[in-house]
């Protein structure tokens, strides 16, 4: 009687101390695996991703957009290309918070991410990334309105023979939000970046 009074907390303390072990390897994984799923989107054709959801928060009004994911880097930005007259630079100037969605349509897979944007019209890492565009997908940056000017039909569009508007988009990443619908149960965990730039998951109720 005395020895199973000294042992059972002992016990009940070990087996949270696994549980909150495999819920940790659980996230890890999902993180994993979502990381590499948002990867697909720039190296893999035709993968589901490479096109995504761009909202951004004007002063009384949410605005969303289309765009296409060009890369992710190390430090956990998602890089994308836009013409620097945009209104999406307008806004993300005066309001840095963006929001990203993503959803896999054969996975049943949403994945959201929000952060803040930083904009880019110079630079090393700016001039390696125009450097990439070639061709007739330069026309996107050099019309000669700016993009969303009213005009009679789209046959009207000149392009500029000399200068660009080029800008390159980082969206630092601060929470992530993965949401697959399964059965029995659907996962759905998040994950934020915290003071040590570890992302901490932790699972939702769907
Ligand atoms: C398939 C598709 C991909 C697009 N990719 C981009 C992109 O990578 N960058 C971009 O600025 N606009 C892209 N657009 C256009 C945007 O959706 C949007 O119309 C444009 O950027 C103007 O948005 P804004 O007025 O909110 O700045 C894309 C549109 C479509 C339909």
């Amino acid at each position: 009687m005395f020895l199973k009074l000294k042992i059972a907390p002992k016990l009940r303390f070990l087996s949270l101390l696994i549980s909150k072990f495999e819920e940790k390897i659980m996230l890890d994984q999902i993180f994993t695996d979502l990381y590499n799923e948002l990867k697909f989107g720039y190296l893999k054709k035709k993968h589901p991703f490479r096109y995504f959801c761009l909202a951004s928060a004007n002063q009384n009004k949410i605005n969303q957009r289309t765009v296409v994911l060009r890369k992710i880097t190390e430090s956990n930005e998602l890089i994308i290309y836009t013409d620097a007259r945009s209104q999406k630079i307008k806004e993300y100037a005066e309001n840095k918070l963006a929001s990203a969605l993503f959803y896999h349509p054969k996975k049943l897979l949403q994945i959201q991410v929000q952060g803040k944007i930083q904009i880019i019209t110079s630079g090393k890492e700016y001039q390696e990334h125009w450097q990439k565009i070639q061709g007739n997908s330069q026309n996107d940056f050099i019309t000669q309105l700016p993009p969303g000017t009213p005009i009679k039909n789209s046959d009207e569009v000149s392009y500029k023979v000399e200068g660009h508007h080029f800008c390159l988009l980082k969206l630092k990443m601060n929470y992530v939000e993965y949401l697959q619908l399964k059965r029995p149960n659907h996962i759905r965990a998040s994950f934020t970046l915290n003071e040590e730039k570890e992302w901490e998951g932790q699972f939702l109720n769907p």
